[in-house]
């Protein structure tokens, strides 16, 4: 027993010195350890990354590195360096890092840490020819759900709701619709999921307390019950995404348990984001009357849709056209909101070469950190008052694209980083675009959408999700809502 006592005493001993004595050496990043042997920053950063993320580049500029549980983590934030991480692939790999996030998140062990064919199934399926059937897959579905459905959204009498339970319920319903293919647990499927996707920045930090757990486990095992695949359990079968999905996942060998519990992530990874983006972007626009009278004036001048009417609703006529101040609101809507984190560890001692010509020292088992959220999207030397909406903000006067921002005199390559960057960036982002085109323009053309408070705020959002993809609101903004009397 002392024995015992001794020895954990004496390996906490080395710990702490071993976290306390590492020291900046020549040519490294600034080192900013924290008070706290191990845990360094750990607290700051689970509270709100990007405010404490914000006072560290105050103190020590563009790249720094900070002590977070255990890991040493150097922080780039200057975009025009961003490329020199990206695109060195073999100093800097991201599929450990994936992996464990994976296994603790959704308890999946996939075999192989190449994750090249899964990307190829990926593009194949939501890009190329196959996003024209998805496209109008998804169009059809948000009709049917908003136009004839009152029980998922509307009739024509008045009805009150919070905006995010609005958009994320009718986004994820249609998008279920439209990737699985089943209507007969919808419901039950998006109560799940909801529950789950609460809770997942906590469990991905491990900092769930005992009745969250419980909640999470819960819901996960019901998720795993409703996606495994009908056919596995003699229902009829169908060529779904998943169905298809479940079949590169034999063929690359994965077991039955495997296979449900990829279900879930690939449920998670198509699902969590789109709600919560058109939730932002109906919020700045009924909390700012000329963005929604822009973008109105501008769906007025869509001839595709000036003849739908409510009776035989045209699909598929919101295809490739030009809507330069809804994609500008768009984008600007992801600038304040969309706060992705992209993760790397480095697998060498490595020189990184910044855009401004210093070199600096990464070593070996370290983790490099970009937050794109802080710079360029919030970063005020690049866009002008930074925490505004400025629903024009991405358009020239002449109503064409605007994409030129500088920083240092340079032009910017990433001045908005909403998708991720490189190889595990979003390869649903044509799709989720064309859907939250789709869907807006839907409500803001069929429905009477106002505030319940004319004088209503945005909620604040939750700042412990920053590195989780979209933000959510910390509570929710009310709104009335009923089908237009034509
Ligand atoms: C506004 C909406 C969306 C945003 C902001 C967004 C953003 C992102 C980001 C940042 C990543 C990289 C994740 C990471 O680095 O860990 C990602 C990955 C991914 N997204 Fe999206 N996404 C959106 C909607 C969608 C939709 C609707 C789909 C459905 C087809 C989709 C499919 C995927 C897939 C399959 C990946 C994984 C790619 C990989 O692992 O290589 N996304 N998304
Ligand atoms: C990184 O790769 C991209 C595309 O692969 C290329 O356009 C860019 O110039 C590269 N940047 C650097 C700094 O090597
Ligand atoms: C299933 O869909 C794929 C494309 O996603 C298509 O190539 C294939 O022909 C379809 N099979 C059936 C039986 O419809
Ligand atoms: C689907 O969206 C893509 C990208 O916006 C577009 O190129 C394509 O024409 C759309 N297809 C349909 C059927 O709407
Ligand atoms: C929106 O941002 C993306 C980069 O994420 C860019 O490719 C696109 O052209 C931008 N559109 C507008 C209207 O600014
Ligand atoms: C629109 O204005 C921008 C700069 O304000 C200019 O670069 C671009 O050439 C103009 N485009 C057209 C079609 O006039």
């Amino acid at each position: 027993m002392l024995w015992t006592i001794f020895l954990l005493l004496n390996g906490l001993l080395i710990l702490v010195l071993h976290y306390s004595t590492r020291k900046r050496q020549k040519n490294e990043p600034p080192l900013d350890k924290g008070l706290i042997p191990w845990l360094g920053h750990a607290l700051e950063f689970r509270n709100d990354a990007a405010k404490f993320l914000a006072r560290m580049k105050e103190k020590h500029g563009d790249i720094f590195t900070v002590c977070v549980a255990g890991h040493y983590v150097t922080v780039v934030l200057d975009p025009n360096s961003f490329d020199k991480v990206l695109n060195e692939t073999t100093s800097f790999d991201f599929s450990r890092i994936r992996a464990q996030m994976v296994n603790r998140v959704f308890s999946l062990q996939l075999p192989s840490s190449n994750s090249a064919p899964e990307r190829k199934w990926m593009e194949n399926h939501f890009q190329g020819l196959n996003l024209q059937k998805l496209n109008s897959s998804m169009n059809i579905h948000l009709h049917n759900l908003i136009l004839n459905n009152p029980e998922s959204c509307c009739s024509s009498e008045w009805k009150v709701d919070g905006l995010f339970g609005l958009c994320y319920s009718l986004l994820f319903r249609a998008g279920y619709l439209t990737l699985f293919e089943r209507d007969e647990n919808v419901a039950a499927v998006y109560k799940e999921f909801r529950k789950f996707d609460d809770l997942l920045y906590k469990l991905a930090r491990k900092s769930l307390n005992r009745g969250e757990t419980e909640i999470v486990k819960l819901s996960q095992e019901r998720l795993w019950k409703l996606l495994s695949p009908p056919y596995l359990t003699g229902g009829s079968p169908s060529n779904s995404s998943q169905q298809s999905y479940h079949h590169f996942l034999q063929e690359q060998g994965i077991d039955t348990d495997m296979q449900t519990k990829a279900q879930l992530l690939q449920l998670w990874t198509t699902q969590c984001n789109a709600g919560p983006a058109a939730f932002w972007l109906l919020g700045f626009l009924l909390t700012h009357p000329e963005a929604m009278e822009a973008v109105k004036s501008e769906i007025r001048g869509l001839s595709a849709l000036q003849d739908t009417s409510l009776q035989r609703p045209r699909l598929n006529q919101l295809g490739p056209c030009s809507t330069p101040v809804f994609d500008s609101v768009l984008n600007e809507t992801l600038r304040l909101t969309a706060a992705v984190m992209i993760n790397r560890e480095v697998m060498q001692d490595k020189l990184l070469p910044m855009a401004d010509g210093k070199e600096y020292h990464l070593r070996k088992g370290d983790r490099v950190c970009l937050f794109p959220f802080l710079s360029p999207q919030m970063d005020p030397e690049i866009h002008q008052d930074p925490q505004m909406f400025k629903y024009d903000r991405f358009l020239n006067k002449n109503k064409t694209l605007k994409d030129e921002f500088c920083k240092d005199r340079k032009r910017l390559k990433y001045y908005i980083m909403p998708w991720g960057a490189g190889r595990n960036s979003c390869v649903g982002k044509e799709f989720a675009v064309t859907a939250i085109r789709h869907f807006v323009f839907l409500l803001l053309t069929h429905l009477d959408l106002e505030l319940c408070n004319p004088g209503a705020e945005l909620p604040p959002v939750n700042s412990r999700r920053y590195g989780f993809g979209m933000l959510h609101p910390e509570g929710d903004l009310l709104v009335r809502y009923r089908l237009k009397r034509t």
